[in-house]
């Protein structure tokens, strides 16, 4: 089965915006963009990825599948670190990101399970703090993270980050806003079951890798693109905070970028 990356010729860039904005026709275009930079840097060596769950990175996910049958690409000499986990699910939650994890991209390629990491805290009474500083020690001790693939939540959340994250936050509990909480609830099966509370890398933990790649499908994200873009940079929506980024890059479909048409 063949499989080549292609170049992003069908992406329009906008050069009016604070940071690299890449347009595509279809969201398609956008994946395999960063799928084949995913790959050329899994060729190269040791990498450490950092990725997220949601709808919006299946599609890389579904071409790093691709390029790994078609012997194109290698998790071999990968490191992978999650953004975040719900508080108190068990690795074989059916609403956890874990088993995400294996269903849409472990399970399905050469990674060495050892070296997949995702925060966990499922007990109550552990020790949060030295759990967040755990994660962050095994970052740091991987030699940070090379490549951090990134969604954005419509309000303006990275990773769990919700509003009110301090561009120097790190890997900690987080209280989850109501509208995240809402996003998964179909998950969950109902908002009750739904945890109030997530672990979840910092703003300054994502600031740190050294390429991030950020993308956001669908007219439900174009309000949410504006503001990360145009909006001054604080804590009423963290992904503003991107825009300090020496190494980032937005990938947009038409949808989401129809907001910025407008201006
Ligand atoms: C998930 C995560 C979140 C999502 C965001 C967008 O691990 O970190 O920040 O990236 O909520 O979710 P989707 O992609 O479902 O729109």
């Amino acid at each position: 089965m063949g499989w080549r990356a292609q170049a992003p010729l069908d992406m329009k860039k906008l050069f009016h915006t604070s940071l690299p904005v890449f347009v595509a026709d279809t969201r398609e275009v956008a994946d395999l963009s960063v799928a084949a930079e995913i790959v050329g840097l899994l060729a190269a060596g040791e990498t450490v990825l950092a990725l997220p769950t949601g709808r919006t990175p299946v599609g890389i996910y579904r071409e790093l599948i691709h390029a790994y049958r078609a012997r194109k690409a290698s998790f071999a000499r990968a490191t992978t670190f999650n953004l975040d986990e719900f508080l108190g699910v068990a690795p074989d939650h059916p609403a956890g990101f874990a088993r995400w994890m294996e269903e849409q991209l472990f399970a399905h390629v050469d990674l060495d399970r050892a070296r997949a990491r995702l925060p966990r805290l499922e007990n109550a009474d552990e020790d949060r703090a030295a759990a967040a500083r755990a994660y962050e020690a095994a970052i740091e001790a991987a030699g940070g993270i090379d490549l951090l693939v990134l969604g954005i939540g419509r309000n303006g959340h990275i990773g769990f980050n919700e509003p009110g994250s301090a561009r120097t936050s790190r890997t900690r509990v987080v209280d989850l806003a109501p509208e995240t909480r809402a996003d998964a609830a179909a998950a969950f099966g109902g908002i009750e079951h739904v945890p109030t509370q997530a672990i979840s890398m910092g703003v300054a933990t994502i600031l740190d890798a050294r390429r991030i790649r950020v993308l956001a499908f669908g007219a439900h994200k174009s309000d949410v693109v504006r503001r990360m873009l145009i909006d001054p940079p604080s804590e009423d929506c963290p992904s503003t905070f991107l825009r300090g980024h020496p190494d980032v890059k937005l990938f947009l479909d038409r949808e989401a970028a129809a907001g910025l048409d407008a201006r």
